[in-house]
């Protein structure tokens, strides 16, 4: 029954003019200054409120946050272990219903929290409208998925005189740490899946992005969801290093770098205490093959939406384009060109196609990467940044630099630099063992009417969404489930039928009847 009445969300059509005028009204009506500081049972709210400012200008003040400090992060934790004793209890459907409650109120709230993402995050309307609309399609999903899976368990066959019933149950308490790109989907995801499977959830949204997450995180209390199976921790990494190295937790769902993933897989290693999963979802270094056969116009519009949507700042955004030599000089003017028509500027105005970047030091990172790079490669192309009122915002114009070696980049940079390099066709089984051997698995796209090459690439390559001939970004909740393999984490599939059984507990009950 689920299964035929669940989809996706209709989200808002940005190409109608009066949907788009409606959500810029209403969004103009928005008062959005937000005071965030630690929410749960009987958690105080923390120390001093910091100021927040947008990254459009670095002056516009947002709003306040007040972090968490450790002993608030000790106590949530503990609270959250009676938390869980009675929300594991409550049947699924009402888990189920409460998170079809918090879809509700987002789509109800769109306006409100489409201005804060813009004005803390530096979102694009375009973006933060699929932001919603993922978000919203995460906490309807998985709790579809719940419904099928924490029922009454399933019977195994087994002998005449005994039943045995396998099942799925709440572990305990999960620590939820999310990245700022995607600061309501992926902080709400990892967290709705952690709660349907009856765990209680003690949350660190980034450091860069609070306000979303408090906003998102009052939602859910408005839900239903109650206070002391959620908590919700405004930190930085040492916090997320406090709860993660708390002996009680029993599972961590993570979605940032690799480093950081790294560094959670240590201190859950160092603990003397219950082996708990780790769920990472990190980054890549994601790659896409043009052939002299691809169509080049689809190319270039799919390779400017890959690389530059969102100004780059999407795990799964392309970072380096693999362009057969015979088409390269003809691809690389069109790409060019159409970087040119990319327009800079305030992330709340319709026209605007990059939004800024999420703070200074990225944009002092990606702009030292691309310093660096001018030295020995070739620099394609370098957009101007805004001047005026916004001359003092993170700002990243787009930039194409074309190397003479893939291996001239080494890692993923975060930001709105695309990298080419060309290749011979008779060279592409180098290619792809060049790809597998950076250890990253994320996405692949692959541009091409040849049969055989596609499939050579999609079989060689264990990369975990492979797109052919198409953009490499916006995955769908339920269509394209999402996550990646070797560096750049370990599954489950956000968005996908696996992805909440890892969360939870299998145990199976055998009675002699
Ligand atoms: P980050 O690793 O710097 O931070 C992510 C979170 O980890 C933040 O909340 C941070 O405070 C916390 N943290 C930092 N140190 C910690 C520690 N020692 N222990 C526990 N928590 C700690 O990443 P970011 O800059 O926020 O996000 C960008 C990265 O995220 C990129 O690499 C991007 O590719 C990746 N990402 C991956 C996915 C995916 O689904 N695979 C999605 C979005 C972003
Ligand atoms: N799920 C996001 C995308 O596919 C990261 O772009």
């Amino acid at each position: 029954l689920y299964g035929e009445s669940r989809q996706n969300s209709a989200g808002l059509e940005f190409g109608c003019a009066a949907e788009r005028n409606a959500l810029v009204e209403g969004m103009n009506k928005v008062e959005a200054f937000v005071e965030a500081h630690p929410l749960g049972a009987g958690l105080s709210r923390g120390g001093d409120a910091n100021p927040v400012f947008s990254p459009m200008d670095g002056s516009t003040k947002v709003g306040t946050v007040r972090f968490a400090d450790k002993d608030t992060a000790r106590k949530a934790i503990e609270t959250a272990q009676k938390g869980f004793e009675s929300w594991s209890r409550i049947p699924v459907h009402e888990r189920a219903a409460v998170m079809d409650r918090v879809a509700d109120l987002l789509e109800e709230n769109s306006d409100r929290l489409m201005t804060i993402m813009s004005l803390e995050g530096g979102k694009c309307l375009t973006d933060g409208i699929a932001e919603i609309r993922e978000a919203v399609d995460f906490c309807r999903y998985y709790a579809h998925e719940a419904r099928t899976l924490f029922g009454e368990g399933r019977l195994m066959p087994g002998p005449t005189g005994e039943e045995n019933r396998y099942r799925y149950r709440g572990r305990g308490v999960f620590v939820c740490i999310s990245p700022w790109n995607f600061p309501l989907a992926i902080f709400l995801g990892q967290i709705s899946a952690a709660l349907l499977a009856g765990n209680a959830v003690v949350a660190k949204p980034a450091e860069q992005t609070p306000l979303i997450a408090h906003e998102t995180a009052k939602l859910m209390y408005q839900a239903g969801v109650p206070e002391n199976a959620f908590f919700l921790l405004p930190g930085e990494g040492d916090i997320g290093a406090a709860l993660t190295s708390h002996p009680a937790v029993a599972g961590v769902a993570f979605t940032g770098s690799t480093e950081t993933a790294w560094a959670i897989n240590g201190t859950l290693a160092a603990k003397r205490g219950p082996i708990v999963p780790l769920i990472a979802e990190t980054g890549g270094i994601n790659a896409m093959l043009v052939d002299a056969t691809a169509l080049p116009e689809q190319v270039c519009d799919d390779v400017m939406m890959s690389a530059f949507r969102s100004a780059g700042q999407r795990c799964s955004a392309l970072r380096l384009l693999y362009v057969q030599e015979d088409v390269a000089d003809g691809l690389l003017q069109m790409l060019e060109g159409a970087a040119k028509e990319l327009k800079l500027g305030d992330p709340r105005l319709p026209s605007t196609d990059i939004g800024p970047v999420i703070d200074e030091e990225a944009r002092d990172g990606i702009l030292s990467h691309v310093d660096d790079m001018k030295e020995s490669q070739t620099l394609r192309y370098a957009g101007p940044a805004p001047s005026g009122p916004l001359r003092n915002g993170s700002w990243v114009a787009p930039h194409i630099i074309e190397l003479d070696k893939a291996e001239a980049l080494t890692r993923e940079v975060f930001g709105p630099v695309l990298h080419v390099v060309r290749y011979k066709a008779k060279d592409i089984d180098a290619v792809l063992n060049q790809i597998a051997a950076t250890g990253y698995g994320l996405t692949l796209g692959v541009h091409s009417r040849i049969d055989a090459t596609v499939k050579k690439v999609v079989d060689r390559l264990s990369v975990g969404n492979v797109y052919v001939n198409r953009n490499t970004i916006g995955a769908v909740v339920g269509t394209q489930p999402f996550g990646g393999s070797g560096l750049s984490g370990t599954g489950p599939k956000a968005g996908g039928p696996a992805y909440l059984t890892r969360f939870a507990l299998e145990q199976v009950v055998s009675i002699n009847t």
